[in-house]
C-alpha cells in the first residue's frame, strides 16, 4: 500500500444492516459481498458474530467465500465477543477483529459506569485477546468524535501498545465538525506514540449531514481509511457513503489521495444493496440518484447538450450509468427537445423545431415529465408533420 492509498473499509453489511427494517438474510450478504468484492473495496466487514446465530453463520460464510479481501468481524472488548468472532472468521484468507469500547465521557459514565483508567485498561486488555487469534486487529474508541483529544491519544497509545494496527475514530453520533473531525486526526498524528505502526481510520455518522465532509478531513489529515457504507446507509441518518467519498478523491486528484475501488461497478452495487434492503435511495443522492445525472432546466440542458462538462463534474460511465439524461419538463429549452427528438428518430430544422416547440409545452404543462411516447405524439399532431416525415 503506498503512502496516497486510502483504504476502503465497506461495512454496508454491518453499520448499514443496522438500519430497521433492512435485516438481510445470508443468502443476500454473500450476493453483496462478492459485489463488493470485485468493487475493489479492502475490507468487508462482514457483521457482529455474537449478536445473533444468523450473524455468526454470515460472517463464517462470507469467510470461506471472499479471496483477496479482508474479512472483518465486530466485537465488543469482551473476551466472548472476540472468541465468537475469532471463531466466525477462521476460514477467512485475511481475517481482520474490530474490537474497541466508548471514550467519551458520557459513554464512560453512563454507558460503563467506569473511570478512565479502567478504559485504558479495557482497551489493551481487548487487543491483546483479539490479536492472539489473529495479526490484524483494528481498535475502535466509540465516541471518539466527543472524546477528549488527550485522552483519546492514551487510549490510541494502548490499543497499539496491545498490537493494533488500525485505529478507529468513530464520530459516532455526528456531532463533529470537518474542521475539529480533521484537527482530531492531526492531533492524533502529531501526539500519539508509536502511530508510525498503525494507521488512522474515519469513521463518520451522519447526523448532521457532514459524514463524507468530515471523513474527507480525516484523510487530508493523515488518516488511511475509511469506513462507509453503499448508499451511505447506516445507523439513524447513516454512515459515509462510499461512493461520495470515492467520487470526490478521485475528481480531486491534487490531493494525491487514491483508493482501490472500480469506481465503473457504483451504481450497479448502489442498486443491489437498495433492492435487498428495500431501502430505495433518494433521487437526488450523490453519484448514484437517480436525478444525480439528469438536467431538466433549459438553460442546464443547452449547456450540456453543447459541451456536457459545462454542468457536469463527473463523466457518468465513469460510475456506471451509460449517459446523462435530458429529462423533458414544461422547463426544458428548444435544444432539449431537438436533442430528444433526434434520439427517437426525427432530425427537425429550427423552422420545424419552433412549430412543435409550442406543442410541447402546451403539452408539457399537463404532465410531470414528457418521455419518448409523448414526443411521438407532440410531433405527429403537430403542423408540419408531413414535412418532416418526408424530408
Ligand atoms: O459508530 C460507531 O462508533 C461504530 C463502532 C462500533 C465502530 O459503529
Ligand atoms: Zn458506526
Amino acid at each position: 500500500m503506498s503512502d496516497n492509498n486510502v483504504q476502503i473499509f465497506d461495512t454496508t453489511l454491518r453499520d448499514g444492516e443496522q438500519v430497521p427494517g433492512c435485516k438481510l438474510n445470508t443468502n443476500q450478504k454473500l450476493i453483496i459481498a462478492e459485489q463488493l468484492e470485485n468493487l475493489g473495496v479492502d475490507i468487508i466487514e462482514a457483521g457482529f458474530p455474537v449478536s445473533s446465530p444468523g450473524d455468526f453463520k454470515s460472517v463464517e460464510e462470507i469467510s470461506k467465500l471472499i479471496k483477496n479481501t479482508v474479512v472483518c468481524g465486530l466485537t465488543r472488548a469482551v473476551e466472548n465477543d472476540i472468541k465468537v468472532a475469532a471463531n466466525a472468521l477462521r476460514y477467512a484468507k485475511y481475517p481482520r477483529i474490530h474490537t474497541g469500547i466508548g471514550t467519551s465521557a458520557s459513554h464512560i459514565k453512563y454507558k460503563f459506569n467506569s473511570n478512565q483508567d479502567a478504559i485504558l485498561e479495557r482497551a489493551f486488555e481487548a487487543v491483546r485477546f483479539a490479536k492472539s487469534f489473529v495479526e490484524d486487529v483494528e481498535f475502535y474508541a466509540e465516541d471518539a468524535g466527543r472524546t477528549d483529544n488527550e485522552f483519546l491519544a492514551r487510549v490510541c497509545e494502548m490499543a497499539i501498545k496491545g498490537g493494533a494496527t488500525v485505529l478507529n475514530i468513530p464520530d459516532t453520533t455526528g456531532y463533529c465538525l470537518p474542521s475539529e473531525y480533521g484537527a482530531k486526526i492531526k492531533y492524533l498524528k502529531e501526539n500519539v506514540k508509536g502511530i508510525e505502526k498503525a494507521i488512522l481510520s474515519c469513521h463518520c455518522h451522519n447526523d448532521l449531514g457532514l459524514a463524507t465532509a468530515n471523513s474527507i478531513e480525516g484523510v487530508i489529515n493523515g488518516a488511511r481509511q475509511i469506513e462507509c457504507t453503499i448508499n451511505g446507509i447506516g445507523e439513524r441518518a447513516g454512515n459515509t457513503a462510499l461512493e461520495e467519498v470515492v467520487m470526490v478523491l478521485k475528481q480531486h486528484p491534487y490531493l494525491n489521495l487514491d483508493t482501490n475501488i472500480k469506481t465503473q461497478h457504483l451504481y450497479a452495487i448502489s442498486q443491489l444493496v437498495s433492492e435487498s434492503m428495500g431501502i430505495y435511495t433518494q433521487p437526488n443522492k450523490a453519484i448514484v440518484g437517480a436525478n444525480a445525472f439528469a438536467h431538466s432546466s433549459g438553460i442546464h440542458q443547452d449547456g450540456v447538450i453543447k459541451h456536457r462538462e459545462t454542468y457536469e463534474i463527473i463523466n457518468p460511465r465513469d460510475v456506471g450509468v451509460t449517459e446523462s439524461a435530458i429529462v423533458l419538463t414544461a422547463r426544458s429549452g428548444r435544444a432539449a427537445l431537438a436533442y430528444r427528438a433526434k434520439n427517437v428518430g426525427y432530425e427537425l430544422t429550427k423552422l420545424q423545431l419552433d412549430e412543435v416547440y409550442i406543442n410541447f409545452l402546451n403539452f408539457a404543462d399537463q404532465k410531470k415529465e414528457v418521455n419518448d411516447k409523448d414526443i411521438h405524439q407532440i410531433i405527429e399532431t403537430s403542423k408540419v408533420y408531413q414535412q418532416i416525415i418526408s424530408a
